[in-house]
Formats: C-alpha cells, sequence, structure tokens
C-alpha cells in the first residue's frame, strides 16, 4: 500500500477514482462543490434524484462524470454536518476504503482529508485516515492453507490537503504509517494461534525486530530467571511444557544519561487459567492473552521507525498457563522477585504473577516511568466494554498524558481510581500478599492494587486492555490496541505532536 499528500483540486487530479464528502440532507462538502461546479451540476442531480442522502457510512460509486478527470467519483456520506466529528471523520474514511476494496481503482484521491474536525489539524486527519484505511484493509490469512489470492486492486492513497498543510501532513503520513505497521505487527502476533505463539516465538520475534533496527535484546531463560529469584513468574509457568522467557528490549535514540520509559507487556502464550481451569466457552480467545507484549513489540517497531529521539526500555514476561501434574495449586505460595511473599489463591489471576516481577525488574533501569499492558481482568470488560482501556496510575501526571495520548489516537483509555480503600481487599493470612481480593467486587481495580505494591519506586500507569485488544464474535480478531495510544504517548513525549 502506498500512501501520499497531494495538493490541488480534485476535478483535475487523473486517479481512477476521487473520494468527496455529502453531509447528511445532500449537503455537497467543499471538495464535493468544486467537482459539482466542474462537472456542470452532475452531482447535485444525482442528489436531487435520491441516491445519495448523505447517511453516515453510506457510499455511491459513480462512473463517467463528466468534466472530471479521475475515472471514478465516490460520494461518501458523512452524516449530520453539526455532528460531523472524529468519529464521523474515520467512520467515513473506512467506508471508502470497504467500498473501493474491490471496485476496480487501483488509485484513490481522498478529499475528506480536507474537512474541518473541531480541535484537530490535518496532521491529524492524515494520521487517523491512515490508520483508518490499513484497518479496512487487514486480514489474517497467514494459516489458511488457500492464501485468498485475490490483492485488493486499490493499493494507492492520495490524501488531499491545503497547500498550507503540506509539509505537516507529509510527516504526519510517516507517523501513521510507522503506528499502522507496529499495529499489524500486534494483530498478527495476537491472531497467531498458541501452537505457533509460544514463548520461544515471542522471544524470537523480539530478537528479530532487534536485528532490523538495531536494538539490544537479551532473552532470559528460566535457569536465569531463577538466579534472578523470580519465583512469582516461574510458578505460572510450572504446569507448561513451553519453556517461559523473559524478554528485555532495549532502544537508545535519547541522551546517553537521559532516563528510559519502560513499557512492560503481558505474554500469557496461552491461559487456561491453570489448576483453577476457564470454563471451556470461548477458551480459544485466550490466545489473545499475549496482547500486551505484541503491543509493546509493536509500539517497538513503530518508536523505532520513526527513530524517536527517547530511550526506552520493552520487558515482556512469558509464559503459558496451564495445568499439569507439577502446576502450581490454589493455596501454594512463592516468593517474588522483590521479596514479597504471595498466596496464590486462584491460578487464573496469574497475569499479574508474571508482570510483579518483571515490575520488580524495571527498578534497575532506574525509570522515568513505567506503564505495563495487559490483558488483565474480565472485569475490565465489564465495565468499559470495548470502547476504552482500563487505566490505573499512582502518578496523576503520567496517567493524564496516557488518557490525552488515547483521546488524540482514538485508542481511548479510562482511568479508575487506586484508593487505599480497595488495597484493604488485598489480605492474606498466611502470606504478605494474597493473588486475588475474596470478592469479585472492583476486580479490575483490586488487580492494580496488586500490582501497585510492587511499583512504589517509581512513576506506574497500568492499561487494561482485555475489552479493547481483541474483537470477539463474527468479526474476531486482534485489533493492534494499544500500539496507537503508546506510539502517541512516544511521540509526545519525544516533541513530535
Ligand atoms: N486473561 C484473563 C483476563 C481476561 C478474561 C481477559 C476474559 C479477557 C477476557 C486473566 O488472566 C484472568 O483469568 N483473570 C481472572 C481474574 C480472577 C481470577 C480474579 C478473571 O478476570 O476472571
Ligand atoms: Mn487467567
Ligand atoms: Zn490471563
Amino acid at each position: 500500500m502506498e500512501f501520499s499528500i497531494k495538493n490541488g483540486g480534485p476535478d483535475k487530479a487523473k486517479y481512477d477514482c476521487v473520494a468527496v464528502g455529502v453531509f447528511d440532507s445532500r449537503k455537497l462538502s467543499e471538495p464535493a462543490q468544486k467537482l459539482d461546479k466542474a462537472s456542470g451540476g452532475h452531482l447535485t442531480g444525482i442528489l436531487r434524484r435520491g441516491d445519495m442522502a448523505g447517511k453516515g457510512g453510506s457510499t455511491l460509486l459513480l462512473h463517467g462524470t463528466p468534466g472530471i478527470a479521475a475515472e471514478r467519483v465516490l460520494l461518501v456520506g458523512l452524516g449530520k454536518e453539526a455532528e460531523f466529528g472524529e468519529k464521523a471523520y474515520r467512520d467515513a474514511v473506512a467506508a471508502t476504503a470497504r467500498a473501493l476494496k474491490d471496485a476496480g481503482s487501483r488509485d484513490v484521491l481522498i478529499t475528506l482529508s480536507e474537512l474541518a474536525v473541531a480541535g484537530r489539524n490535518a496532521a491529524w486527519r492524515v494520521r487517523q485516515g491512515n490508520l483508518a484505511i490499513h484497518d479496512a484493509f487487514f486480514r489474517s490469512d497467514q494459516l489458511k492453507s488457500k492464501k485468498d489470492g485475490s490483492k485488493p486492486a486499490l493499493d494507492a492513497f492520495a490524501f488531499s490537503v491545503a497547500g498550507k498543510d503540506v509539509r505537516s501532513a507529509t510527516v504526519a503520513l510517516a507517523q501513521g504509517e510507522a503506528i499502522a505497521q507496529g499495529m499489524n505487527l500486534a494483530r498478527e502476533l495476537g491472531n497467531l494461534p498458541a501452537n505457533f505463539c509460544t514463548p520461544t516465538y515471542l522471544a524470537q520475534q523480539a530478537q528479530k525486530l532487534a536485528k532490523t533496527f538495531k536494538l539490544k535484546c537479551q532473552v532470559l531463560d528460566r535457569a536465569q530467571m531463577e538466579t534472578l529469584g523470580m519465583g512469582s513468574l516461574l510458578s505460572v509457568a510450572r504446569g507448561s511444557h513451553q519453556p517461559p522467557r523473559f524478554i528485555v528490549l532495549q532502544y537508545h535514540g535519547g541522551k546517553a544519561k537521559a532516563k528510559p520509559i519502560v513499557l512492560v507487556g503481558k505474554g500469557i502464550t496461552f491461559d487456561t487459567g491453570g489448576i483453577s481451569l476457564k470454563p471451556g466457552a470461548e477458551m480459544d480467545e485466550m490466545k489473545y492473552d499475549m496482547c500486551g507484549a505484541a503491543s509493546v513489540l509493536g509500539a517497538f517497531h513503530a518508536l523505532a521507525t520513526m527513530k524517536l529521539p527517547l530511550n526506552v526500555v520493552g520487558l515482556i514476561p512469558t509464559t503459558e498457563n496451564m495445568p499439569g501434574g507439577a502446576a502450581t495449586r490454589p493455596g501454594d505460595i512463592v516468593t517474588s522477585m522483590s521479596g514479597q511473599t504471595i498466596e496464590i489463591l486462584n491460578t487464573d489471576a496469574e497475569g499479574r504473577l508474571i508482570l510483579c516481577d518483571a515490575l520488580t525488574y524495571a527498578e534497575r533501569f532506574e525509570p522515568d516511568c513505567v506503564v505495563d499492558v495487559a490483558t488483565l481482568t474480565g472485569a475490565c470488560v465489564i465495565a468499559l466494554g470495548a470502547a476504552a482501556s482500563g487505566l490505573m496510575a499512582n502518578h496523576d501526571g503520567l496517567a493524564a498524558e496516557l488518557l490525552e495520548a488515547g483521546q488524540v489516537s482514538g485508542d481511548r483509555a479510562w482511568q479508575l481510581p487506586l484508593w487505599e480503600d480497595y488495597q484493604e481487599m488485598l489480605k492474606s493470612n498466611f502470606a504478605d500478599i494474597p493473588n486475588i481480593s475474596g470478592s469479585r467486587a472492583a476486580g479490575t481495580i483490586t488487580a492494580a492494587c496488586f500490582l501497585a505494591r510492587f511499583t512504589k519506586k517509581y512513576r506506574w500507569a497500568h492499561l487494561d486492555i482485555a475489552g479493547t485488544a481483541w474483537r470477539s464474535g463474527k468479526e474476531k480478531g486482534s485489533t493492534g490496541r494499544p500500539v496507537p495510544l503508546l506510539t502517541h504517548f512516544l511521540l509526545k513525549r519525544a516533541g513530535k505532536l
């Protein structure tokens, strides 16, 4: 796929197709008015006859419009003009991509990028437009025996912007492209089932990334983790035949002494629940339990592609969570790398058990801040659904930065509190801390409270992506979230937004 920025009238552009917006109640957007004029009122004629009312998401493909250089014109419904905003913009670009995917055009000029979106500039429109198109075109057929050979004919996309915006839009396009590639990597990894995507495979992917971008990459094995005292992480790995791994990625783009941002991703390549076995229904979806890890790798891909002037460390604890003769039992007590002992009351609350040792390991980097990303709790799906990731933090400034990054990227997060009241729910009679609270109440928060016991030495935020990392049902698949949020956070930190 090829993307470009274009400045100039849509009527004279020689593309296979030009896409222009129409607001609800048949009002032509400005670029559409230009085409209409050049075609001697052809478009208004069509609207008058009732073929296109401008409803959001609707499209109408026209051939041989008089007076227009392009072979086709795609009318794209934008919904009500007064309500036209971020979501309507993204939806319109996505509808354009879907309508043209298999419609014969090889290239398209998209004029939607000229439309005003409140509070957002042309750079934003181009970045988001690029992501929307990649999202609409993504498919996973790596493991189909017959590849769906028909590559979409549509392969080149030009966004039109005003002359004064060409520069910033060109930079934004490259950023969007880097983010999209990072998302695609995260999506491929997320969709890959657990018989392919093992901890060893994830480590190989990290090493491949390191080789491509000249990053530092260390992969620790079980013996090395034992030496470090990662008893909590290793307790999760006991039931599996797959050896666990601990991946350390380091990107040095900033000043030698600049403190790094540490990203930690949960890498459970399959979560059966362990001895606290999960019910069978939809258990296949637990192959996505490594999407935190995948998003860290995706963010690294984007970060390294853009060569951001930052120092960033990626930590990925990765293992399967399986039942077995050697598996950890409910009631077992283990010692974490921090020295705190943990009573494992439910082996299905394993994410926090692998994250806590990674969070302790993070201390050695004297981080500026640490952000962990995890498909941690079913409760988060109940609370926020697929619209937002759950955000919890021990530092309000860091939380605000991440919320803003989510807002700008359209990959939103919503903050939940980490009050002392919730900490009191985590009490064990036999160890320093239990891995679950005695009740199901506030499950997303009590999980974060557990992590908070291991993050006292630095600024820390936690993203629960259980509801956002993949879609269930007919459109089942990994979404690539929260790569956009993480990358926007890094872009802003690097002063590039
Ligand atoms: N990976 C799951 C969380 C999850 C569940 C994500 C469903 C998406 C959909 C996690 O390891 C888990 O099993 N959490 C338990 C915690 C409970 C035992 C306190 C849960 O949410 O049920
Ligand atoms: Mn679990
Ligand atoms: Zn899990």
